[in-house]
């Protein structure tokens, strides 16, 4: 049997945590984010590489590329590509990874143009409205949906 092996993707602007609007986002780096990911994913026997960039095209890349990596399970945070991103809509349906979607924020609290996620019908889950806690939290969702798949194959 594969081992799981999960990657975690932010998009744009999220190299800012901490100092970008801490009042939606909250105090926490992406760094720390993922260092308590890793620490989560070693906690649950999983494997886990994390991390960010503000290109659209590289998300589709890094999507594209997945399963030929040994990636069997995928948590993206788009940022704002979120309500925009047909080409990271694609990308996810190519693949059919299980993904989780995550926002610190709850986009549905929030200003109109937000409500709408480009890539929602390609996941199997959201996370949102919990801080940097989403991310593990969506760990936590994600190795569970493969640990059910595997015992169901
Ligand atoms: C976000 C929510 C998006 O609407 C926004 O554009 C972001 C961050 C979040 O994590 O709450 O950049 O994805």
């Amino acid at each position: 049997m594969s081992p799981t092996h999960i990657r975690c993707i932010s998009g744009p602007n999220l190299q800012l945590l901490g100092m970008r609007e801490p009042d939606v986002y909250g105090r926490e780096s992406l760094a720390e984010i993922h260092a308590r990911l890793e620490k989560r994913a070693d906690a649950l026997g999983v494997t886990i590489d994390a991390r960010q960039t503000n290109h659209e095209g590289t998300i589709v890349d890094w999507i594209g590329e997945a399963p030929g990596h040994g990636v069997t399970g995928l948590i993206l945070n788009p940022g704002a590509y979120t309500h925009t991103s047909i080409a990271i809509l694609d990308a996810l349906s190519a693949v059919a990874l299980p993904c989780i979607e995550v926002h610190l924020s709850n986009p549905d609290a929030r200003e109109p143009f937000r409500r709408r996620s480009r890539i929602a019908k390609a996941c199997v889950g959201r996370v949102s409205g919990f801080g940097g806690d989403s991310y593990e939290l969506a760990l936590e969702g994600l190795v569970r949906v493969l640990a059910r798949r595997r015992s169901h194959a």
